[in-house]
């Protein structure tokens, strides 16, 4: 999932904004991605990686810790997945930029596990899912469309950790 909607758009950002669905995605889960979906979808998985990273580090809890841990790697293989399918669909290879060169890898400051933070990636989570569940049933591409499921399955299991974790911290 991409974290809170703060990407900052060097150029277009005004059109960016006006275009983006609550929640971050502007995709429409109707319809096969477009590569400009893709390329988008890459980015927010990396910037999925940093803000978990983030929010893990905001926390003593040990267990959570693991747990935000653990999704933010998986937004990684999100990422890879979304290159992959790049390259199955499109032909063309993408690189993963770096967070400083992400704009949806903006962590907020005020980061912390709270309830409302964990509500609303609890809701995200289950778009992305959504999301890619459309955009497998899509595709042509039975390989593709195997990768898009499989990071659909996990952004579910992401929303049921952030339940777990709303119970960890007793929020
Ligand atoms: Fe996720
Ligand atoms: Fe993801």
């Amino acid at each position: 999932m991409p974290g809170p909607d703060r990407a900052q758009g060097k150029q277009g950002e005004t059109e960016m904004q006006e275009e983006r669905k609550p929640g971050g995605y502007t995709a429409d889960a109707s319809a096969a991605p477009t590569l400009e979906d893709l390329k988008r979808m890459v980015l927010q998985e990396a910037g999925g990686q940093a803000f978990y990273q983030a929010l893990a580090e905001t926390t003593d809890n040990a267990d959570i810790k693991r747990l935000l841990g653990r999704t933010a790697n998986e937004e990684l293989s999100h990422a890879h997945r979304v290159q992959e399918v790049i390259q199955r669909l499109h032909g063309q290879a993408m690189a993963i930029p770096d967070h400083a060169d992400n704009p949806y890898a903006k962590v907020p400051a005020d980061l912390a596990v709270t309830r409302p933070l964990l509500e609303m990636i609890v809701a995200e989570e289950l778009k992305g899912e959504v999301l890619y569940e459309g955009w497998a049933a899509h595709v042509d591409d039975a390989e593709a469309a195997s990768l898009l499921r499989r990071n659909g399955t996990e952004e579910r299991r992401h929303a049921e950790r952030a339940q777990d974790i709303l119970k960890l911290a007793g929020l």
